[in-house]
């Protein structure tokens, strides 16, 4: 069997991820009523991190217990990845040991590097570019609320970064459009964000237009891990897109807000957006859970019905 990476949201097809989505339904359901599902018996997950995180580590290191195998937690800090070994010869050795791997890193092209030498799938758990992961969880969690996204509008308030791309990428994939309202100087960059064209965005530059009869509202940090140098400079830069409550007026009465997080409240987003009812941010992070877990049994089994 071809091994299958899920190293960038177009790796799949509309098809791959209506099934992920439905497996998921699944998942979701059996997990809430306490029912054992152990199709990745004795598999193991390797983890590794070069950046931070809460969400990431957790959903895929409880979802590959929860499917009946284990993870093993590496970062940069304590292995030998952040001694100088390549990661052609890390790919090599990690593939060896493990039936699935996950990484969090800086540019795209060092995951691509390790998949090049990896014999086992290897999925993106956040790069500089790119955030895969995170936007399969927002758009189930968009089906669950509002159902398909299929032609609905996307605002994105902000920095142009690896979540941007990522929500980009898959309006392509699964046909919704995208308005995204970035400070001058922080544009998309569609070479950058993988795209084909510009058919499914469209870009604003007063961040209320770009809001207006969206069906979903979302944004994130105005600095992005590995950036910080930039963080005042953006603070000044980012003043004028913070989403608040006159934004969300101006979107769909039943508009959804969503955040990958961690957020700042008071800086990309308002407090009382994101703690406020259409905000649905803790479903956004739990769903991480259940879509990895549909993700890795497909990556590792194929299809399940
Ligand atoms: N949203 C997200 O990926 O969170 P973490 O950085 O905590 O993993
Ligand atoms: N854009 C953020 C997302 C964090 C989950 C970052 O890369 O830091």
């Amino acid at each position: 069997m071809q091994i299958k990476h899920f190293l960038q949201f177009n790796d799949l097809t509309r098809d791959e991820y209506e099934h992920l989505f439905e497996h998921t339904r699944r998942i979701k359901e059996q997990f809430k009523a306490y029912q054992t599902y152990h199709p990745l018996h004795d598999r193991t997950l390797v983890m590794i991190f070069e950046k931070a995180s809460t969400r990431t580590r957790l959903s895929f290191e409880a979802g590959m217990q929860q499917l009946g195998g284990s993870a093993i937690y590496l970062n940069t800090r304590d292995s030998q990845l952040g001694r100088g070994e390549s990661v052609e010869d890390a790919a090599q050795v990690i593939s060896r040991m493990s039936d699935i791997v996950m990484i969090r890193t800086f540019e795209q092209e060092i995951i691509e590097r390790f998949a090049a030498n990896s014999r086992v799938p290897v999925i993106n758990g956040l790069t500089n570019e790119y955030h895969p992961c995170q936007i399969m969880a927002d758009i189930y969690t968009y089906i669950e609320r509002h159902g398909d996204i299929k032609g609905k509008t996307v605002a994105w308030i902000g920095d142009s970064n690896n979540v941007c791309n990522t929500w980009l990428q898959a309006a392509e994939v699964l046909d919704f459009n995208v308005h995204v309202s970035t400070p001058p100087g922080y544009e998309v960059e569609p070479e950058r964000a993988g795209l084909y064209g510009t058919d499914h965005y469209e870009e604003f530059t007063d961040p209320m237009e770009a809001a207006r009869g969206a069906d979903l509202v979302t944004t994130d940090v105005w600095t992005s891990m590995g950036f910080e140098a930039e963080n005042e400079e953006r603070k000044r830069d980012f003043e004028d897109w913070q989403v608040d409550a006159d934004m969300m007026r101006l979107a769909k009465p039943d508009a959804l807000f969503m955040h990958c997080l961690p957020a700042h409240r008071g800086e990309e987003v308002a407090a009382e957006v994101i703690d406020g009812p259409q905000s649905v941010v803790w479903d956004e992070a739990e769903n991480r859970l259940h879509v990895q877990k549909a993700l890795m049994e497909y990556l590792l089994l194929g299809k399940i019905n």
